[in-house]
């Protein structure tokens, strides 16, 4: 089963929907503004040159709630702000917003129309907005047509898990211990290959999509240490970790649990770098690596709220796999934030047990 047949964030804007439990991927956004700015000003040129007469934008995986326009927005704000500093003719814009096909469209509908007539105040501006269903792993958009691709928090996500590890019945987190140890450089080689798959797909793809000097600034999650054995070398682990402490309970199915693959794998700042010159449409700008609760303050985040950003990323995934029950989410969330709390606290935990990173990307099309 492919991710696009199952993933998608909680709709809607309950208790548990992603549209109220996606701070920390609003401050990523937030922290990609500066590398966005600079991208329009390269794509804009000086008041010297002209512009282009339209431009055509696309946010790859944008979900929906407030994150699914934040990167449109702030991008679409810098078109207009230089354009206005250099005395250039505003361009044409159209404005995509892309995500798999079970994403809440209805509930952004709404605000990509509103995003229109934020700029009512400007001489005639020409906004055209559209929403795209389908995988970023599948052309979205014809030959040469986007200027802007933007993409947050979204491409760690596979395709597919592994299909070698499934066929072989290699479960991707062993109950046991010992087996989980010995195998688990197996289980990250085949996770990386399979990225290497799908990534390279997608700057293939994007580079088919974008103009030539067209500009792309994405985000995904990345983890900092090359040792295939460290504990942390999986970017699925608090959820299996979580898992496990259900299904050692019988909350779960334990055989169920040895069946469950997440389709998620987060490289090194290395591996990315490597794909990028391997596949060689793409030269990098800038590469920035941050840590995604740097700057928040203990008021604005804590276990409790990163269980239910976990639980708003993961519950469509975990319930198509174990069946759709209220209980065990409730009971899936606590456990992560039990996990998360003990010892010296979550970010003690999180830098020890589960030390991912944001990595940042800045890069223009070169053939
Ligand atoms: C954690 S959310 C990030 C959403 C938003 N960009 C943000 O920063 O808050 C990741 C999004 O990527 C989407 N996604 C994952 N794989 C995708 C694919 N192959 N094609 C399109 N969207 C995908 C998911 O459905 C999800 O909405």
């Amino acid at each position: 089963m492919s991710t696009k047949q199952i993933l998608h964030m909680n709709p809607g804007q309950g208790d548990t929907s992603y549209a109220r439990n996606s701070t920390v991927q609003k401050t990523e956004q937030d922290r990609m503004k500066t590398l966005i700015i600079e991208a329009i000003t390269g794509l804009c040129g000086l008041s010297s040159t002209s512009p282009p007469k339209s431009m055509a934008i696309a946010d790859l995986g944008c979900s929906s709630g407030p994150n699914a326009l934040t990167l449109v927005s702030t991008t679409v704000d810098a078109i207009y702000r230089h354009c206005a500093q250099h005395a250039q003719p505003l361009p044409e814009i159209c404005v995509f917003l892309n995500d798999l096909p079970n994403n809440d469209f209805n509930s952004i509908a709404k605000s990509l129309a509103s995003l229109k007539y934020n700029h009512d105040d400007l001489a005639d501006p020409v906004l055209i907005t559209g929403m795209i269903p389908g995988s970023f792993y599948e052309r979205l958009f014809p030959c040469n047509s986007l200027q802007f691709v933007c993409s947050s928090n979204g491409l760690h996500w596979l395709s597919k898990a592994p299909e070698d590890l499934k066929e072989s019945r290699l479960p991707m987190y062993d109950m046991d211990e010992q087996l989980r140890i010995s195998k688990r450089a197996v289980v990250a080689n085949s996770y990386a290959r399979q990225f290497k798959k799908d990534f390279t797909r997608f700057l293939n793809l994007r580079a088919q999509e974008l103009v030539p000097g067209g500009r792309m600034v994405i985000s995904l999650y990345g983890r900092c240490s090359d040792n295939p054995t460290s504990k942390s070398n999986q970017a699925w682990q608090v959820v299996a970790v979580a898992l496990n402490d259900m299904a050692s309970r019988g909350i779960i199915d334990k055989e169920k649990l040895d069946s469950f693959y997440i389709p998620l794998y987060a490289p090194l700042e290395k591996e990315v770098n490597e794909i990028i010159e391997g596949e060689g449409s793409f030269k990098i700008n800038k590469m920035q690596m941050r840590n995604p609760f740097s700057g928040m303050e203990d008021a604005l985040v804590g276990a409790k709220m990163i269980a239910l950003a976990i639980r708003a990323v993961f519950e469509s995934t975990i319930v198509f796999h174990f069946g759709s029950s209220d209980e065990i989410m409730d009971e899936f969330a606590m456990t992560v934030e039990r996990n998360l709390s003990s010892g010296s606290g979550w970010r003690a935990v999180l830098a020890a047990e589960y030390p991912l990173v944001l990595l940042c990307l800045s890069l223009t099309r070169v053939i």
